[in-house]
Order: C-alpha cells, then structure tokens, then sequence
C-alpha cells in the first residue's frame, strides 16, 4: 500500500493515477478501523496518545489525526527497508567495508551515516517559496518550486573530504548527512530507522560473508520520492 501511494513521486501519475487513489483509499480506510478501534479499546500506543490529545482539546481533528496516522505508516515503512536494500548493493560492490562491519559491529553507528551519505534511499525533497527568497545572490521569487537535492549535497567535497570514497571508518564531520532532510521538517522517524539500520546492518554482516551481486541490480528511477532497488540479486556464503 505505502509503495503504491509513494508513486506519487514517480513522474508517471498519468499511468498510475487511479492505483495511487485504490491505494490511498484502502490506507484511509484501514487507519479509520484502527483509530476505531483504539477509541473502544486504549492501549499503551503512539495511536492511543494521539486520539486522547484530540479529545483533551480541538488540538487534532479526526482527519488531522488521520493524516498523521498515515504519515507515519506511509514515511515508516517504505523508507527504511528501502534503504536498506541500497545498503546491501552498496555493500556487495564494497566487499571489504562489509567484511570490516563484520569484524568490528561497534562500527555500525558510522557505517549506517555513511550508506545513508553515500547511496540514500530519498534523494531530493520539494519546496514552495511562499515569499521572495535571496540565497548566494539568487532571488527564488514567491511560487518558485524548488527541489534541493540532498543525494548532491551529501558529495560535497568542502564538508565531506573524498566524497567519492565509501569508507563506514569516516570520521564525523559535524554535518550529518542530509538524506533524513534538514529543518522543520526533518525526518521524525530518523531515530527509530537509525536504530533499525544500526541493528540489521552488523548483524547481516556477520550472517552474510562474501556477500556478491548476483546479476545486474535494476534501480528506480532516481526521480522516485523513496529511491531503491527493484530488482536485487545477491548471493552469499552461510554465516553464524
Ligand atoms: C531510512 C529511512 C528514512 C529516510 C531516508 C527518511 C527521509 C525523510 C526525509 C528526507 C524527510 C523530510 C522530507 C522533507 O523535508 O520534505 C522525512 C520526513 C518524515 N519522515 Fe522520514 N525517513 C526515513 C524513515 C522514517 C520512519 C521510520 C518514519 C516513521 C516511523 C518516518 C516518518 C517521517 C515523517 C512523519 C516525516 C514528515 C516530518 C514533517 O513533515 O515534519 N521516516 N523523512
């Protein structure tokens, strides 16, 4: 479901438009349930909090409370495993760097800032200039639409020295990478997928030595709202 509404980035609404609404309409549906469900029955959730936060004040209407709802389901669920996929092409094409975070799993912290730096599953966001904007003596009048590309800025050798290195043993530089975005509306799931990724990464590590390409990987295309991978093949010999 989440994928299939996340084609909304895609460029090709004309092809996709009505799985995109099948999809958003099944999402819509199912959230309703839970949240009713969780009216009648509260339990120690995210989910719980939110619906008595909306009934404590007129803080968070019902269709706020289902937005955010699916905001979280939608950005929880095809970010991370996607960018873990893009971990692991990364990875088999860096035999070596896998071997490291196997022998050294502490590293894991590191290793997941520089898979996200090097090769992160959201690679650009979108803005609206809701007023003239002057940034480095380029004016952005009002109703500009801009794209700042995070997938560029990650490469940019005066923060990150060679860039072009992937090396899970580099040293941070006190500007994170940006595929997590950056302001107010940074990722909110950032900690949650750090710990996700920080978790799997060492431990896949270490049950998947010799991890290689088992035929060309096949890649969305680098315009997709959740870039990673459609197609990916990869073999590898049995760990503990
Ligand atoms: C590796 C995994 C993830 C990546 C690469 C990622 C990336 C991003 C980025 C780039 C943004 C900012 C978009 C913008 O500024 O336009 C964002 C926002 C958001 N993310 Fe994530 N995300 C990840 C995982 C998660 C998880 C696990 C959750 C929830 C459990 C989540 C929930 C959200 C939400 C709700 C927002 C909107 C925040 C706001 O608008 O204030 N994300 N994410």
């Amino acid at each position: 479901m989440a994928s299939d509404i996340l084609r909304i980035f895609n460029g090709n609404i004309d092809r996709d438009a009505e799985l995109i609404m099948r999809a958003q309409d099944d999402l819509d549906e199912y959230v309703r349930i839970l949240i009713d469900k969780r009216r009648s029955e509260p339990r120690e959730d995210l989910l719980t909090d939110l619906i008595a936060a909306e009934e404590e004040g007129d803080r968070l209407t019902t269709e706020e409370l289902v937005t955010m709802v699916e905001a979280v389901i939608i950005g929880g669920t095809d970010t991370t495993r996607n960018q873990l996929g893009l971990a692991i092409s990364l990875f088999a094409h860096h035999p070596e760097q896998w071997a490291v975070l196997a022998s050294q799993p502490e590293l894991a912290p590191r290793a997941v800032e520089e898979v996200m730096r090097y090769f992160g599953a959201v690679r650009a966001t979108g803005r609206y200039a809701t007023e003239d904007i002057e940034y480095r003596d380029v004016v952005f009048p009002r109703g500009t639409v801009v794209f700042p590309t995070m997938g560029v800025a990650n490469f940019d050798d005066s923060v990150f020295p060679d860039p072009e290195i992937f090396d899970i043993t580099r040293e941070p530089v006190g500007q994170p990478q940006l595929t997590f975005g950056s302001g107010i509306h940074y990722c909110l799931g950032a900690s949650l997928a750090r710990a996700e990724l920080q978790v799997a990464l060492p431990l896949l590590a270490r049950r998947m030595p010799n991890l290689r390409l088992a035929g060309d990987p096949e890649f969305k295309p680098a315009t997709s709202g959740i870039f990673g991978a459609d197609k990916l093949q990869v073999s590898f010999d049995a760990g503990n």
